[in-house]
Order: structure tokens, then C-alpha cells, then sequence
């Protein structure tokens, strides 16, 4: 089974931080959410992925490379415009062939994986198998009907009135039956080639089309609150390791990784909580739930439940948390400034203690 790995998203939701990055190379827990999604596709067993990408697909390449350190043969396809995801498969057309394959959107976070799933997918090969959880408003997704069996009746995309409370989330499996399905429907309402319709229309022709339920954590990374949700996840499954340098005076409590070269200096630490490679922290108290990038600097500083990107500095600031500070930003606190200075980018959001 091949993986078509979607990464061409915009990120509009991810401002400011989808200014300087594709959306699907946000760190969570100090790694890009699409290097989570390649882990979960080589623990099914895939080793040849296609990821489709846009105007950022550059930065994307720059990022994953051939795959080879994820243990993947990673193929890069462009799609000129965001088309649907339909359109993606499409575009993808050669790459496929004639195998089975499973579409993972590059922004989505599913921790406890989709092995059973695809194991399922594997020993029945139905036309396609999605993948559905539940969700307090379904309206925002594509909806699946299904008999007690799992089959589906019908698949309707935003629906007003759900019938079930169970999303299509970001995993479909297929087997080549789909090409002809995209290549015979037309753009919906929005402009784009929807695969809801592909799938529905598979199911109008009496394809064998499954819904599986997903019970674990499932996340699109498509905001800021959900990222952070989805670092304190990942940060739950942490394994605690120190390489870098913690002097005596310092105290690591709980899951806590310091990485190659990090240091920490009369500061305590509280995980869980990951210390990227070069960062300096002293006099600070760190965590929980909080993963500094690399080369960062925090002296004196508090932080918990955030996100520190590379070549961030924090400095004489405490008591931050649910924040995620850009890469080279600095936070600090300075005496004889008059007042707070501020140089904000655009979209930013800056929310102070009253
Ligand atoms: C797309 C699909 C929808 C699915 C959702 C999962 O929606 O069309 O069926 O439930 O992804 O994230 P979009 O995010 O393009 O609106």
C-alpha cells in the first residue's frame, strides 16, 4: 500500500505562523506535525509516499528530504492550485498506479494511529474505508451514514441537519477504483473536487465503501488552540532522555528531554517537557507541557503549557503560558522602557495580564 500525503494547505487559521511556514511543518512536540504523519505511515507498514504541495512545497522538500531518515521513499507531486482533495488524487494519478493507497491530510494528529484500521482495509480491500469519529458538531465535515455493519448508505459533505454525530476525519483508504469516481465528477459549490462526492459516488454505484470509528485523539492542526491541545498529547507519550548539560543546582521533575547540546542552568524543569538541541535555560521554570525548539534562549524566565520555536529568547518574563512564540522572537520584560513596547507581525495575537 502507497501513501498520498496531502501538504498543500494554506494555513490561513495558522497566522501569523503560516506567514514564514507551511502549516504542516508546526512543531509539536518539538516535530513538524507532517513528520508525525510519516511515523504513523511507516507503523502500517507503507514505505513509498507521494505528497502533494503547493507554492511551499520547496520549504516541504527542504524539511523531509527523501524520506529516507523516516525510513519512507518520499515523491513530491505539485498541484498548481488548491483544487480539492479530490483534485489531489487526480493530479496524483501517475504515482498511484494501480495500488492500494491511504490519503492522510498533512495537518491532521491521530496519536494512538490507524493500524487496526488499515489492517482492516487490507484483508477486505472494499473500494474505500473511512475513517470516522465523533465530533460535537459534525456540520463543519463530511458525514457518513452506515448500517450496523459499517457499510455506507451515504456520505454527505457539511450537512445541516446530521444524521449521526461521525466525521469523516483526515485518513481514507482506496483501492484504485477512486480514479474513476474523480474523473467523473464535477467541482462542487466552493469551486473544488470534493472526495466526499468521489466516495458517494462509488457508493451510488454499489461500491463497497466502509466507516471505521477512530477512538483515540484526533486533531486537525488548523489553529493555534488545536496545536497546542495536540503538543500536550504528544507530550503525554514523551520519553524522558538527557543528552545536553543540566548542572547540579538544577531539577528535572517527570518526563523531561534535553536534547544534544542543550543547557540547563539553576532552572527547574517540569515535564512533561523537551529542551531542543542548543537551547540555553537558566534561572527559569519551565513546563508542564511545554516544548522549547532549537537554539532558544529563556533566562529568568516562566513558561508552561507552550510552544518555543527556534531562535526564540525569553527573557525576565514569567507566568506565560498557553502561548507559542514565533521562530528568532524574543519576549522580555525591561525596567525604564515607560511603558510596553511592542513590535507585533501581522495576524498576531498578544494577550497581557490585566
Ligand atoms: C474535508 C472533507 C470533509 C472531511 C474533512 C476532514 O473538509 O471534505 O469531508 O470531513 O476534510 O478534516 P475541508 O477541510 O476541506 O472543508
Amino acid at each position: 500500500m502507497k501513501a498520498l500525503v496531502l501538504a498543500g494547505g494554506t494555513g490561513s487559521r495558522l497566522r501569523p505562523f503560516s506567514h514564514s511556514m507551511p502549516k504542516q511543518l508546526m512543531p509539536i512536540a518539538n516535530k513538524p506535525v507532517l513528520v508525525h504523519v510519516m511515523e504513523d505511515l511507516r507503523s502500517l507498514g507503507v514505505r513509498e509516499a507521494g505528497v502533494v504541495v503547493g507554492d511551499r512545497g520547496g520549504e516541504i522538500a527542504a524539511a523531509l528530504g527523501d524520506g529516507a531518515a523516516l525510513g519512507l521513499r518520499l515523491t513530491y507531486i505539485r498541484q498548481d492550485v488548491p483544487r480539492g482533495l479530490a483534485d489531489c488524487i487526480a493530479v496524483s494519478r501517475d504515482f498511484l498506479g494501480a495500488d492500494d493507497f491511504v490519503m492522510y491530510l498533512g495537518d491532521n494528529v491521530l496519536t494512538e494511529g490507524v493500524k487496526d484500521i488499515a489492517d482492516e482495509f487490507r484483508a477486505h480491500r472494499p473500494a474505500a474505508q473511512l475513517v470516522v469519529h465523533p465530533v460535537p458538531d459534525p456540520r463543519d465535515f463530511g458525514v457518513a451514514e452506515t448500517d450496523a455493519t459499517g457499510r455506507v448508505l451515504r456520505l454527505v459533505e457539511k450537512p445541516r441537519h446530521p444524521r449521526s454525530d461521525r466525521a469523516v476525519i483526515g485518513v481514507y483508504f482506496f483501492t484504485p477504483a477512486i480514479h474513476e469516481a474523480v474523473a467523473a465528477i464535477e467541482p462542487s459549490a466552493r469551486g473544488e473536487l470534493e472526495v466526499t462526492d468521489a466516495i458517494q459516488w462509488l457508493v451510488a454505484r454499489g461500491h463497497d465503501v466502509r466507516a471505521r470509528l477512530y477512538r483515540g485523539f484526533w486533531k486537525d492542526t488548523g489553529k493555534v488552540e488545536d496545536v497546542l491541545h495536540c503538543n500536550r498529547r504528544l507530550l503525554d507519550r514523551l520519553k524522558p532522555s538527557v543528552v545536553g548539560e543540566v548542572d547540579g543546582t538544577s531539577e528535572l521533575l517527570g518526563a523531561v528531554v534535553v536534547e544534544e547540546g542543550a543547557r540547563i542552568v539553576r532552572s527547574r524543569i517540569t515535564g512533561p517537557a523537551v529542551i531542543g538541541a542548543g537551547s540555553t535555560v537558566e534561572d527559569s521554570h519551565i513546563g508542564p507541557y511545554t516544548a522549547i525548539g532549537r537554539d532558544c534562549v529563556l533566562g529568568a524566565a516562566g513558561v508552561e503549557d507552550s510552544i518555543i520555536l527556534d531562535g526564540a529568547r525569553v527573557h525576565r518574563v514569567s507566568g506565560v503560558h498557553g502561548s507559542v512564540v514565533g521562530r528568532d522572537a524574543t519576549v522580555s520584560a525591561e525596567a525604564h522602557t515607560g511603558g510596553s513596547r511592542l513590535v507585533v507581525g501581522d495576524h498576531s495575537s498578544v494577550v497581557v495580564a490585566a
